[in-house]
């Protein structure tokens, strides 16, 4: 293939791609395979690869993510972004309407719409290419989250049709249920925190600085506004922009209603009070919009929100239970967590068994009795939650729930750290911490050997092949072939079904684990020092320590000072890390992992890397640098970059040197594109050194105090 058939090729399996991921998201009919489909992506990632010349910002490739956001960039909103006002009664709703009626002329439409139970992002388009994704922030100012929304499949990154040369539109990112779920049970295996709901765990995600994580939280995104310079003058209606927004690529919800009444307003509040969940997704609310544009202009808006719309809200449900005992649960650190066990209830849509009680002091601050009958609600319609307790229903002799003073697992007696509510198992020992260190070990973001999951560590544990990680390195084909177990399997709650799932490890599943296990032996250092478990040490820690520590016999060397001295590891983390290598046996283990061929050292920087530092990025040279302007530009095309010679809303960064242009510098900040200094490039680089080097000769431009500087 020549380049030119290349340059067709890539445009039209582009183009192809969108339209297949508009037929599958948007209009919900696919018209190919899962499988075509992802043969096709992976052509043009090839070809891509192959012509990076090629590769356009909004290529469906863009999609899968891998573009870091080191720190999200403040930048101004064109038209602010407004709140709702609320409303919580019919009354509420007759009063907004009878106000509306005052002070419009003519009949009045209501546009009645779901109130999603996400974020609200802006999301600007410039000839029909996603160009900036902003969140809301304050309503004037919000954060850049372009390279994160790019990787939602339901917001077009290129559009078709009639659509404005400049616009704006505004919708909610959600986290589905079914992204949540698998979300948080990611999370239970690694024993990060639960999200306590989709809107949370949505805020969190499109916050990530690694895009290829955004992308597999699975995000979904719905809009319901347009804004534009002039679009009273292009629309008449609200419904009506937003059905040509549809039709350039726009998710828009089919759960739309134009009504006239409040009978038909109230008839659609009702149906979504109930019917919501049935929804993939949370809404709190109905939001009410005055259709026309005439009116709506006529109306105005206050500082806070538009006059012609508002908010209702849905009452969050809640229900009375008995609470009929209380289990206590070991987590991976062996932390105790007292669950309640509830007379089963519907609430919102399913049936809540169970419901966390936190800690001891909350078991205190309702003074928990066994039968008194509780008050439960969900978290974000999610989570159940003890709200209170109902005294007068409390039975004569019931008994006071007493926290357990022993692990239940193992018997040993619990203790408590100065300062925290938590009780702890201090026994290492003891399985469900056992079991809890291999899965965190084994999960994705650690050591990735996840042919491991799903119960097969419970039944390698059980049946007494592994007792720690470093076992798992001792596990052959010939010992897993032919294991297998019924294990139990659980419900939503985490409680025995009562029925059961055989694991079995058949021919293929033998042969995977011991592929993963041998591949795992290159994960590089920082992921085995978080895989490791140590209290306290998440994925962005481990990589902050390896960045200082570049092997881990110097780590287990340094002291609380040393490792406190570690900007952004404070004193708490450093003492996890010294309690841990402090503790013989967890030496012993890491001696173990080492002879087993597992990466202790940081790896040097791949030649290649080089090239990747700029990669995607477009870059124009403005001015007089310490050196030829032309070996700057050589070396934006070494490290991966790409030089322009004209500022437009795809270039990433101004690289600004002496007596730059005021006209240059003037475009560059109203596109909001990042002014950095000669210097701030050499950082970016990583040749930091060659750039202070330069400075202490007393050459180059002077430090920067841009707050830019951190971008990279
Ligand atoms: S319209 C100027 N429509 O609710 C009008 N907002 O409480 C701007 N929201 O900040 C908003 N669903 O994040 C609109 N169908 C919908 C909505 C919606 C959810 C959110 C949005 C807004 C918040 C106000």
């Amino acid at each position: 293939m020549n380049k030119e058939e290349a340059r067709l090729r890539i445009a039209a399996l582009s183009e192809e791609l969108e339209q297949h991921n508009y037929n599958y998201y948007i209009l919900a009919k696919p018209t190919i395979s899962d499988y075509e489909f992802d043969m096709k992506l992976e052509e043009l990632a090839r070809l891509e690869q192959a012509y990076p010349e090629y590769l356009s910002p909004s290529s469906p490739t863009q999609r899968v993510g891998g573009g870091i956001t080191k720190e999200f960039q403040s930048v101004a909103h064109r038209y602010p972004m407004l709140s709702l006002a609320n409303s919580y009664s019919k009354e509420d709703i007759e009063e907004f309407i009878e106000r509306i009626k005052k002070n419009t002329e003519g009949e009045v439409e209501f546009c009645c719409e779901l109130k999603y139970d996400g974020l609200s992002i802006s999301l600007q388009y410039e000839d029909g290419v996603l160009v900036r994704a902003v969140t809301r922030g304050d309503g004037v100012q919000g954060d850049d989250v372009t390279t994160n929304v790019k990787t939602i499949r339901t917001v077009p990154l290129k559009l078709h049709g009639d659509f404005p040369p400049f616009f704006e539109m505004r919708g909610e990112i959600v986290m589905p249920f079914e992204s949540f779920d698998r979300l948080n049970e990611e999370r239970v295996a690694l024993g990060d925190d639960l999200f306590a709901n989709p809107r949370n765990a949505a805020a969190g995600t499109l916050k990530l600085q690694d895009s290829r994580e955004v992308a597999h939280r699975r995000l979904d995104n719905y809009c319901y506004y347009m804004m534009m310079d002039g679009l009273e003058a292009r629309y008449q209606t609200h419904y009506e922009s937003l059905m040509a927004a549809r039709r350039w690529g726009f998710n828009i919800s089919n759960d739309l209603r134009i009504c006239r009444s409040v009978e038909e307003i109230f008839d659609f509040i009702n149906y979504w009070d109930e019917a919501r969940h049935r929804l993939p997704f949370a809404i709190d609310g109905i939001v009410l919009k005055v259709n026309s544009y005439a009116q709506q202009k006529a109306l105005g808006s206050t500082a806070k929100s538009p006059k012609w719309a508002i908010a209702y809200k849905f009452k969050a449900e809640e229900v009375e239970t008995e609470l009929q005992s209380v289990d206590f649960q070991v987590g991976r650190h062996g932390t105790i967590t007292p669950v309640a066990n509830l007379a089963p209830v519907l609430l919102a849509g399913t049936t809540v068994k169970r419901a966390t009680l936190n800690n001891e002091d909350f078991i205190r601050q309702f003074d928990l009795h066994y039968g008194d009958t509780v008050t439960v609600v969900k978290g974000g319609e999610i989570i159940p939650k003890i709200i209170g307790v109902n005294f007068d229903k409390r039975q004569p002799g019931a008994q006071p729930v007493v926290f357990t003073q022993v692990c239940p697992a193992c018997g040993a007696e619990l203790i408590q750290r100065e300062g925290e509510a938590a009780w702890y198992c201090p026994n290492a020992l003891c399985p469900p911490q056992i079991k809890g260190r291999i899965e965190h070990f084994i999960s994705r973001k650690a050591m990735n050997i996840e042919s491991l999951g799903e119960g097969k560590i419970e039944l390698l544990y059980d049946e007494g092949l592994i007792k720690d990680v470093a076992d798992l390195y001792t596990l052959t084909y010939n010992r897993l072939f032919g294991l297998t177990k019924e294990i139990p399997i659980l419900d939503e709650n985490g409680i025995e079904t009562g029925k059961t799932r055989k694991v079995s490890f058949k021919e293929k599943t033998a042969q995977n684990i011991v592929d993963a296990l041998e591949k795992s032996k290159s994960v590089p250092f920082e992921r085995v020092l978080f895989a490791l478990g140590i209290r306290n040490v998440g994925e962005v820690v481990a990589k902050t320590i390896v960045a200082e520590y570049h092997d881990i016999d110097a780590l287990m060397k340094a002291s609380v000072e040393d490792l406190s001295a570690i900007n952004t590891v404070g004193e708490t983390i450093a003492m996890s890390i010294r309690h841990f290598f402090d503790n013989p046996a967890n030496v012993a283990l890491v001696e173990r992992l080492r002879a087993a061929g597992l990466q202790f050292v940081k790896a040097a920087p791949a030649v290649s890397d080089k090239a990747q530092v700029l990669a995607g990025k477009s870059l124009i040279v403005s001015g007089k640098f310490s050196i030829e302007r032309d070996a700057l530009k050589r070396m934006i095309e070494e490290y991966g970059g790409k030089n322009v010679s004209s500022i437009s809303s795809k270039t990433d960064y101004v690289v600004a040197g002496d007596n730059m242009g005021p006209e240059k510098r003037k475009k560059a900040e109203s596109l909001g594109i990042p002014i950095i200094t000669e210097d701030d490039f050499y950082r970016m680089i990583g040749t930091a050194e060659e750039a202070n080097d330069r400075n202490d000769n007393g050459e180059g431009s002077p430090d920067s105090t841009d707050p830019q500087l951190s971008l990279f």
